[in-house]
């Protein structure tokens, strides 16, 4: 009988499709994707793919995200109800008030989001570019949306630019403490701390290095360091192992799962390429209006 693995392969050559896969989803759905990697990786490899199906394996704003660009093809969520809590964090009357209160105001949206507020945004970021694109933008006062840790991550590397921050975060990003940090470097004293900028601002303060998740493992893999501790979802351990086997990475603490990215199974990716389904389907005028942030994104960040 045919592994589930083996019916996945089959049926990407048959339906001509490509698995993109974020690096918090489970190991072995990782293990086959044709991409792996982080938002900003992903989203340029949706656009620029000629494959007549797309299958995200990751959460609902990515393939929002990839169906926004690259309208034309079909595009499967395995999971559609993987979600992000932090996509929705933020309120459409509070833009509207910032933008009232600045006249120069740019709305700067997070990837992490849900298609409808990228049609109230100026210009959409992920964790490796935001940094440079606010310091790009011509616009004085920023209000970045919706993740707080993250905008106050660019506003500390930004200084010239007044950061508005809004008060949406990552539950999984936010639980590791302070605390955690100090007994896991009790624990592991000579270790590097690598986190995302998704983390608070006190532990983001006490790590060695932040950066999106590719730049966690890039970093892990060209330093000549032999230990690491890595404060972000543990799926990133599943590709720092295989690019650096001899190397010992060790979470901040045991609990750093994000439920969502965690629904997606090799069954539920074989489900949805053999039937079709779990599409994501977008009304045009969301799809038009959230493109433009997008757009602007992949043109910022060449
Ligand atoms: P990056 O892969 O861009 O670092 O994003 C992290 C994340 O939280 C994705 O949901
Ligand atoms: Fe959202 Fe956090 Fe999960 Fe990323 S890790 S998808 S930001 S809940």
């Amino acid at each position: 009988m045919e592994s589930v693995k083996e019916e996945i392969e089959k049926l990407k050559k048959e339906k001509r499709a490509v698995i993109l896969a974020h690096y918090y989803v489970p190991g072995e759905v990782q293990e086959i994707a044709d991409y792996i990697g982080d938002s900003y990786f992903l989203s340029k490899k949706a656009r620029e793919t000629d494959a007549e199906v797309i299958l995200f394996a990751g959460v609902s704003f990515m393939g929002e995200s990839a169906k926004i660009l690259n309208p034309e093809r079909m595009v499967l969520l395995p999971d559609p109800q993987a979600d992000c809590p932090m996509a929705h964090m933020a309120s459409p009357e509070k833009i509207r008030e910032m933008r009232d209160r600045y006249e120069d105001l740019a709305v700067v949206c997070y990837i992490n989001s849900s298609a409808r507020l990228k049609t109230l945004s100026d210009v959409c970021v992920t964790s490796s570019n935001a940094v440079d694109i606010v310091r790009k933008l011509p616009n004085k006062n920023i209000f970045f949306i919706p993740d707080g840790n993250l905008g106050a991550y660019v506003a500390a590397q930004v200084p010239e630019k007044n950061v508005i921050l809004n008060e949406g975060y990552c539950p999984v990003h936010r639980e590791i403490t302070l605390e955690d940090v100090n007994k896991a470097r009790k624990d592991h004293p000579g270790a590097f701390l690598l986190v995302h900028p998704e983390c608070t601002a006190e532990v983001v303060k006490k790590a060695d290095f932040a950066g999106s998740t590719s730049e966690i493992i890039h970093f892990a893999c060209q330093s000549e360091r032999k230990e690491f501790l890595i404060g972000t979802e543990e799926g990133v351990l599943w590709e720092l192992k295989q690019k650096c086997p001899e190397k010992d990475f060790y979470p901040v603490k045991s609990e750093q799962c994000c439920p969502g990215m965690k629904k997606v199974t090799l069954e539920k990716v074989r489900d949805a390429l053999k039937e079709e389904k779990c599409q994501v389907i977008l009304d045009e005028e969301t799809a038009q209006k959230a493109r433009m942030p997008l757009d602007r994104m992949l043109e910022l960040g060449k």
